[in-house]
């Protein structure tokens, strides 16, 4: 009986996919969903990139699973710079092969842009879908980052259409084997998503907060939904350190 119990479990974390981030994998039974795309959502500032960035580099160093990276926001060059001060050498991967990452933002803002990899037509998910499958069959990838879909939805503006756009590249995504996170950037904290579609089209969605409690901000997080998974529901704190994100889940912020 106790052997079959074991089994079961086993059974159960193969399918997960762990981030890696301390104390966040224990709130929804060892990681995400395998082939599954989860939406990031939380105001600027909270810490979307560096969860996101935190979960590939995991993936990489500690799981095996290569990862890509499209920065729709955040020129690469910038990022590298940034997760330098976490200790993780993303050049370093890159030259490996384990990681890539799409510059989805120079075009965007009309700079000229130095990357293996550019998204030339800014706004055309169509051409970022190809040059995924493309990097895909390079580096056999099992986890990707889109930072951010906020800007896909301002171009395409009607809430219909970043529905739908937002449904093809998700699925795209879990067809090509990867678990990945969306980022969202919300104008506040009672908000889940920008647009007010974009957690339909995901599988999960853990927010962020950085709320003001009198004259401190307090980081925390929330998994608002996650389809097919047990889930803590309760809003656990976390922090930002030398090292990246560090959850606690068993405090609770009120
Ligand atoms: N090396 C570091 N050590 C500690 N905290 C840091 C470090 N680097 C960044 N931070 C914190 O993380 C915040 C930025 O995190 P991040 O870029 O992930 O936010 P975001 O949610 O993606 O924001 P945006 O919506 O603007 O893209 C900074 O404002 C700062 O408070
Ligand atoms: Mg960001």
């Amino acid at each position: 009986m106790a052997d079959k119990k074991k089994t079961k479990i086993e059974k159960g974390d193969s399918k997960r996919v762990p981030t890696g981030i301390e104390g966040f994998d224990e709130l929804c039974g060892g990681g995400l969903l395998r082939n599954r795309t989860y939406l990031l959502s939380g105001a600027a500032g909270c810490g979307k990139t560096i969860f996101g960035l935190q979960y590939l580099y995991n993936g990489i160093t500690k799981y095996g699973e290569n990862g890509i990276y499209i920065a729709t926001e955040e020129r690469p060059d910038q990022v590298r710079e940034n997760v330098g001060k976490f200790g993780w050498d993303f050049k370093a991967l890159e030259d490996d092969g384990k990681l890539a990452i799409i510059d989805a933002c120079s075009t965007k803002i009309g700079i000229p842009s130095h990357e293996k990899y550019v998204d030339v037509r800014p706004f055309d998910l169509r051409s970022m879908m190809d040059q995924i499958i493309a990097i895909q069959d390079t580096i056999d990838a099992k986890r990707a980052l889109v930072d951010g879909t906020t800007s896909i939805g301002f171009y395409l503006q009607d809430p219909s259409k970043i529905r739908v756009e937002l449904l093809k590249l998700s699925t795209t995504l879990e067809v090509l084997g990867l678990t990945a996170l969306m980022t969202c950037e919300v104008a506040d904290d009672e908000a889940s998503s920008r647009f007010g579609v974009e957690t339909f089209v995901t599988e999960g969605t853990i927010a962020m907060y950085n709320k003001r409690m009198e004259n401190v901000r307090v980081r925390s997080i929330e998994i608002l939904k996650m389809r097919g998974s047990e889930h803590s529901h309760n809003i656990h704190p976390y922090e930002i350190t030398s090292s990246g994100i560090l959850v606690h889940p068993k405090e609770e912020v009120y």
